[in-house]
């Protein structure tokens, strides 16, 4: 099974707001990180999990490529969120991880100056 951790309840960074404005989202909004490097959303998990999922939306036609870190350390770099045709339009981004049972930290950190995607929830699966 999954446990769905919603962006909403996740920490953004500076400049970052949590919208609504951009339907078809899960629960009750979005994070739309600040337009900048190093902007980030992070989310307090608990494992374990073997894979990390990512909804979100991009609206553009450029990726907005993150660096995923668990617990403060980086386990993928520039993975791209690429375009999902339109704000409203909400796809997934899947990675494998190895995260043990118990407490930790996911942040997704934009690598450019873009920003991240929009982001709408994180879901864990076993
Ligand atoms: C638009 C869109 C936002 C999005 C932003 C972006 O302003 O309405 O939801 O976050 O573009 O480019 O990041």
């Amino acid at each position: 099974g999954a446990a769905r951790y919603e962006a909403e309840s996740a920490t953004v960074s500076a400049g970052g707001t949590i919208d609504a404005n951009h339907a078809g989202f899960s629960g009750t909004g979005f994070a739309n990180g600040a337009n900048a490097v190093g902007s980030y959303v992070e989310w307090q998990v608990t494992g374990p999990a073997s894979a990390l999922t990512f909804g979100y939306a991009n609206g553009t036609t450029a990726a907005r490529p993150v660096d995923i870190a668990v617990d403060g350390t980086v386990v993928a770099t520039g993975v791209p969120f690429p375009p999902t045709g339109a704000w409203t339009t909400w796809s997934t981004v899947a990675r494998p991880v190895s995260l043990a049972a118990g407490a930790h930290t996911v942040r997704v950190t934009a690598t450019t100056a873009d920003g991240p995607a929009n982001l709408d929830y994180l879901d864990l699966s076993r």
